[in-house]
């Protein structure tokens, strides 16, 4: 590596983004002018128009090899460049894709018509379009800051980028193309920016991501839609009594009431605990942020514990019966919910989709049939900070802030993270650089300039601590 020094070595970055941030911005917004919306098949074209544009991306950036490996579903975008066998190899993820923007009518700016606005988390303006956290944003921070090492011919290792399309609904073709691509993945470390950090003066990494079980419910009453004054009150109401049974999952502790559900729970020491709770919170501003006069939760855990060591059941979505304009008296044959719970380490998603399934069966009432369809599902995935990885990490986020960042565990999942650990052996560092107040999958998600460049400035040195540490 050309530049030994750090703070040479920072200055240099700082100087190179300085000079082309308004390309860096400019090309981020033309990405995020493509609707990637991988759940809905309408927007397929634009999905694929996509991956063109990340494949022409990493190759102007300086990868040696970018190919387009077609997949059962959407390709996966792979590139490399690899510079001495000797050296680590660095393997990036991320992912294209984005969730649908509805509801639309929400958003105080159309979600593929990027526009930068300033925010009270983001005075220096941040771009506001559908996927500008949630990957595109982050994910391009690391074709940035690719760009700047091959230019600057200051790339201390080998990488690897391994770009996916379907992230938001499930990466099954991704495992697919992971298992079967084992050796062209080798790597030493996964490096993934898909998560948040605590605040732009106070970074952090997240060391957790919870594992998911997501299940549809139907309850069918009769066999056809009643008259509800006719039959109301003899036969079973099938929303009533979906209602009834999702409101059994949670006792007055809120504790879930799935028998087993928590068997496996890894339990945190007091001291662990302890540990996460100096991280900086106030609970007021997260009850104003959300417009709430009260927090909600399990009885016994801090606001910060039960959205990550904790395990959760929600109801996602629910209908059934009328819901057009005006009153219409009627019975439903059939109500329906979408009910997913996140997991902690050594939950076994499946084994937990096993028994949702069981219990909901057992408690509905012999008036009603049920049926439970499992969809997609993911191990949770936790990160240990003795690692070269963490370290590294931590480095350059000091070097970048100007203090060392705090770990913690998030509440989202990336269920293919565990999947890399099985198939590639390697840990994943995550290297998040979006705050949770940019509402991804949310009307009106944004992401920070500012968090957008500090990314670009500390990717580099992740890489050159890494590969330092790694001799
Ligand atoms: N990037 C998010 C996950 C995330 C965000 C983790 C912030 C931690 C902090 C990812 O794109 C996502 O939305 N994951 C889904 C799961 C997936 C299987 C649809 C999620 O967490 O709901
Ligand atoms: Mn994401
Ligand atoms: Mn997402």
């Amino acid at each position: 590596m050309s530049i030994i020094n750090p703070k040479i070595l920072m200055e240099n970055i700082k100087s190179y983004i300085s000079q082309h941030k308004d390309r860096f911005i400019n090309e981020l917004i033309e990405l995020l002018k493509i609707p990637s919306i991988s759940a809905d098949s309408a927007y397929s074209q634009d999905v694929l128009n996509t991956a063109d544009v990340i494949k022409d991306s990493l190759i102007k950036a300086g990868c040696d090899k970018v190919e387009i490996c077609e997949t059962p579903g959407y390709p996966i975008i792979y590139g490399e460049k690899l510079i001495n066998p000797e050296l680590p190899t660095v393997l990036v993820y991320g992912h294209y894709d984005v969730q649908p923007a509805d509801p639309i009518e929400l958003w105080t700016s159309p979600p593929f018509e990027p526009i930068i606005k300033t925010t009270e988390t983001h005075p220096d303006g941040a771009i506001f379009a559908r996927g500008a956290c949630d990957d595109k944003g982050q994910m391009y921070m690391h074709v940035k800051a690719l760009e700047y090492m091959t230019v600057n011919g200051n790339l201390p290792c080998n990488v690897k980028f391994m770009i996916e399309g379907e992230e938001e609904i499930g990466s099954s073709s991704l495992a697919w193309y992971v298992k079967r691509n084992q050796e062209k993945l080798s790597n030493d470390v996964i490096l993934i920016s898909d998560t948040g950090m605590i605040s732009n003066s106070q970074p952090s990494i997240t060391t957790g991501l919870r594992g998911l079980s997501y299940v549809e419910v139907e309850v069918t009453g009769p066999n056809r839609d009643l008259h509800s004054g006719l039959y109301g009150g003899a036969v079973a109401n099938p929303i009533n009594i979906l209602s009834k049974m999702i409101a059994s999952l949670q006792d007055e502790n809120n504790h879930i009431t799935i028998p087993g559900f928590y068997d496996n729970v890894e339990e945190l020491s007091l001291e662990e605990r302890a540990e996460m709770a100096k991280a900086p919170f106030s609970l007021d501003a997260y009850k104003n942020a959300l417009d709430i006069d009260d927090v909600h939760g399990e009885k016994g855990y801090t606001t910060n514990e039960r959205n990550s060591i904790r395990p959760t059941l929600d109801v996602n979505g629910i209908w059934g019966g009328y819901t057009g304009e005006g009153a219409k008296t009627v019975i439903a044959s059939k109500a329906y919910a979408k009910i997913s719970m996140r997991l902690v380490p050594n939950q076994k998603s499946e084994n937990i989709t096993e028994l949702f399934t069981k219990h909901f069966e057992s408690i509905a009432p012999k008036s009603v049939k049920v049926k439970v369809t499992p969809h997609h599902g993911g191990e949770g995935y936790v990160t240990p900070i003795d690692n070269i990885g963490y370290k590294a990490a931590n480095k350059a986020y000091t070097e970048t802030f100007g203090i060392p960042a705090i770990p913690q565990r998030s509440g989202g999942s990336i269920p293919i993270v565990a999947l890399f650990e099985k198939e590639l052996k390697s840990k994943t560092i995550l290297m998040g650089f979006g705050l949770d107040s940019d509402a991804i999958h949310s009307p009106n998600e944004h992401f920070g300039i500012f968090n957008y460049l500090k990314g670009i400035e500390t990717i580099p040195l992740f890489y050159k601590y890494f590969t330092e540490m790694f001799k």
